[in-house]
C-alpha cells in the first residue's frame, strides 16, 4: 500500500550494500512513496555490483563516494543536484564499520589507529555530510536528515567496542548539527536507534544471534525489522514529522524502556 507521502522529494541514500542493508529497504519504500534519489556508497563496495539490482528497480543514479572524503562528497552532492534537477529534501546516512570489531581485537587491546577510523566513517562522516551540503546549500527548506544508531551510545554492550564511541558522536553530531541546520533553513537532523537487525554490518559483532534473542524477548513488540526501519525513515522525510528535530529516536519495539520481560523470566527459571 503506497501513500505517496514523498511525492516530489529528492534525496541521497548513503549505505545500500546487499538487499539486506536497511538502506536498501529504505531505497525500495522511499521510491514506491514517490521520492526520486540518488545511491551512494564506498567505491571498494560498489566492486560487489549488487547495488545496480537496487538502482534499476528504483531508477536511480549509483555515485561512488567514500563517506570520510570532502572531495566525494561535494562531488556527490553536486552531481547528486544535476540529476535529480535541483535541491535536496532528505539525506540518509546508513554507515557503520570498526575495524577493531572486524578484526576480533578486544576492548583492552584496541588498535588506536583503527579507533579513528571507526570514529572518522561511523561518525565523523555525518558531520562531514552535513557540513558539505550546507557549504553546497544543497538542501531545501523543511528538508530532513538521518543517520542510523544503536542503544550501545547509552547502555554498555561488550562487544560492540569502539563502535559505541562512533554512536555516541554520531547522536551528539546531530543535536549540534541539528541546531545550526534548524535556524538556517529549517532543516531538521535526527538519529534512529534501531532494534539488533541481520544484515552484514550487524552480524559482523559477536555474540549477534544471542543479544538479537535477547532484545527479541526483552520487546514487547519483538525487534524491529529492516523493513520497519523502512516505513519509520520515509515517515520522517515526509511532511508529517516538521517539527521533530535533535532527538535520538528509539526504534526498538520497546527494549530500551524495559527492566525484564515475562519471556526472559520464563526462560530464566528454566
Ligand atoms: N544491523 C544492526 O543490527 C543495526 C542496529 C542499529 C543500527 N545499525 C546501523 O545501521 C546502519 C546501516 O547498517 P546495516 O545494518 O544496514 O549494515 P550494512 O553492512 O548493510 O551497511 C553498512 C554500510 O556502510 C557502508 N560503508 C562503510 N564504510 C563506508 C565509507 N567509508 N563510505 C561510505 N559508506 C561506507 C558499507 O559499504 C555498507 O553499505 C549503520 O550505521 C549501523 O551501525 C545497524
Amino acid at each position: 500500500m503506497t501513500h505517496q507521502i514523498l511525492k516530489g522529494k529528492k534525496g541521497i541514500i548513503f549505505g545500500a550494500l546487499d538487499e539486506k542493508s536497511i538502506a536498501w529497504k529504505v531505497a525500495l519504500k522511499a521510491r514506491e512513496e514517490g521520492a526520486i534519489f540518488t545511491l551512494t556508497n564506498a567505491p571498494i563496495a560498489l566492486r560487489m555490483g549488487e547495488i545496480n539490482k537496487l538502482a534499476e528497480l528504483c531508477d536511480a543514479k549509483v555515485i561512488p563516494a567514500d563517506a570520510t572524503s570532502i572531495e566525494d562528497l561535494e562531488k556527490l552532492f553536486q552531481e547528486s543536484m544535476d540529476v535529480l534537477g535541483g535541491k535536496l529534501d532528505f539525506v540518509l546516512h546508513s554507515i557503520g564499520m570498526s575495524p577493531n570489531v572486524r578484526k576480533g581485537k578486544s576492548y583492552g587491546d584496541l588498535n588506536y589507529d583503527w579507533f579513528l577510523k571507526t570514529l572518522d566513517i561511523s561518525a565523523l562522516s555525518f558531520h562531514k555530510v552535513m557540513q558539505t551540503a550546507e557549504k553546497a546549500d544543497a538542501m531545501n527548506e523543511w528538508g530532513s536528515i538521518l543517520a542510523l544508531s544503536y542503544i550501545a551510545a547509552q547502555r554498555n554492550f561488550p562487544d560492540y567496542s569502539d563502535m559505541a564511541q562512533a554512536k555516541a558522536v554520531l547522536e551528539s553530531i546531530a543535536r549540534s548539527y541539528g541546531y545550526r541546520f534548524g535556524k538556517s533553513k529549517n532543516v531538521r537532523v535526527n538519529t534512529i536507534s534501531q532494534s539488533p537487525t541481520k544484515t552484514t554490518a550487524g552480524t559482523g559483532v559477536g555474540g549477534f544471534d544471542v543479544f538479537f534473542d535477547y532484545a527479541e524477548k526483552m520487546s514487547p513488540l519483538g525487534n524491529a525489522s529492516a523493513e520497519d526501519c523502512a516505513n519509520y525513515v520515509v515517515s520522517l522525510f515526509s511532511d508529517y514529522t516538521r517539527m521533530v528535530t535533535m532527538q535520538n529516536l528509539m526504534h526498538d519495539g520497546g527494549f530500551s524502556s524495559s527492566g525484564i520481560s515475562e519471556d526472559l523470566v520464563a526462560q530464566l527459571t528454566k
